[in-house]
């Protein structure tokens, strides 16, 4: 087994590096991929109940755009580069993505690598349905009630209220007795009061934080990808851990979190499980590194956490996390605004 066992929710995964879902994970090729660079879990492209939502693939594109703000042509794209794109769901027969999943599993198991089923909230009666049938073949579900694409893509469902997302993780709950993990929009006011209310709707693990919707012009008249779409990048990190420490600390270290959306290397996982996440799932930076780059995220995670233990290490941030009231007064650095040889430099 490559790595440190990493226990969320009741699953036993082979390490907390996990592939997320994407086109990735949306064929057997893909998932045995994943497995053999040595995932801790893989979850599995997401479904739903919506030809509209399936839809949405065939128009699917994907930009790489540099922290420069240069979009890469296809095929060009770097480690810290930021991938805005449209996306739909996997264009399957239940039955059919059943049988794959299982063939997933089955693969996985021989390794200690969970293959997790993944459902994109559409209606909540619907998902909960797929859920129940998919829990026969997985041995976790994965329901992303944050879907980026919400506005565009109706099929597929944003929530950003406390109380839709109790309501819908309610129904979805009742009809799975496997682990069941929600992961959540980071845009919403609170994502700590959507992580309360997925616990307490009956969520084993919380999934923080999905993708952002974007939008990037071209500057020659249109737009990147000439749509809206959703991004994300490596300065989406500290947005994701924000929320990570924040759940963390108001939920407690007996609440599982799931990290996701920034990290692109083994110190930005670290990051995550340092701020309470007990895993990380890990998508864009196999989108452009492939599976060499999964096992480099492993290697570097288990050499670090080998001279650690790892219980202790996720959440050890927070004690560095003060409250602003409890700071002492700090001189101000030279080059601040306000600061005389500011005012000097500056001719004024
Ligand atoms: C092209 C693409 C497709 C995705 N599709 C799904 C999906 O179907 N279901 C889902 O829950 N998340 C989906 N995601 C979100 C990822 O699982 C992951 O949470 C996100 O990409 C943040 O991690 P990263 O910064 O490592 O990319 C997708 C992401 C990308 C980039």
């Amino acid at each position: 087994m490559t790595g440190r066992k990493a226990t969320v929710g009741g699953l036993v995964t082979a390490n907390p590096v996990w592939v997320g879902s994407s086109e990735l994970t949306m064929t057997l090729d893909g998932l045995i991929t994943c497995v053999d660079a040595g995932a801790g879990a893989v979850v599995a492209k997401s479904v739903n109940e919506s030809a509209a939502a399936r839809r949405q693939l065939d128009i699917a594109d994907y930009a790489f755009v540099s922290a420069g703000g240069r979009v890469r042509p296809a095929g060009a794209a770097r480690r810290g580069d930021g991938l805005l794109n449209r996306s739909g769901l996997a264009q399957v027969d239940l039955d059919d993505w059943l049988a794959l999943l299982a063939a997933g599993v089955e693969h996985g198991a021989a390794r200690g690598c969970p293959v997790i089923g993944s459902i994109t909230l559409g209606d909540p009666v619907a998902a909960a349905r797929i859920a129940h049938a998919m829990a026969g073949a997985v041995p976790a579900v994965e329901l992303n009630i944050g879907a980026p694409h919400g506005r565009e893509a109706p099929a597929v469902r944003q929530l950003t209220e406390a109380d839709a997302v109790h309501d819908a993780v309610r129904v979805v709950r009742a009809a799975v007795d496997a682990p069941l993990f929600v992961k959540l929009p980071g845009q919403a006011s609170d994502v700590v009061a959507l992580a309360r209310a997925a616990r307490s709707a009956g969520a084993d693990a919380v999934g923080l934080v999905g993708r952002y919707p974007g939008f990037l012009p071209d500057l020659g008249g249109g737009a990147v990808l000439g749509s809206w779409g959703a991004w994300g990048s490596p300065a989406c990190l500290p947005m994701s851990l924000y929320w990570v420490a924040k759940a963390r600390t108001a939920l407690g270290a007996d609440v599982p979190l799931v990290g996701t959306n920034g990290a692109r290397t083994a110190t930005d996982v670290l990051r995550f499980l340092a701020s309470g996440a007990r895993a990380v799932e890990v998508v864009t930076a196999l989108w452009i590194g492939g599976p060499a780059a999964l096992a480099e995220l492993v290697a570097g995670v288990d050499a670090y956490l080998d001279a650690r233990d790892p219980d202790e290490f996720v959440g050890s941030a927070l004690a560095g996390a003060r409250e602003y009231k409890d700071i002492p007064p700090v001189r101000p650095p030279a080059w601040l605004p306000y600061t005389a040889r500011w005012s000097r430099s500056s001719g004024r």
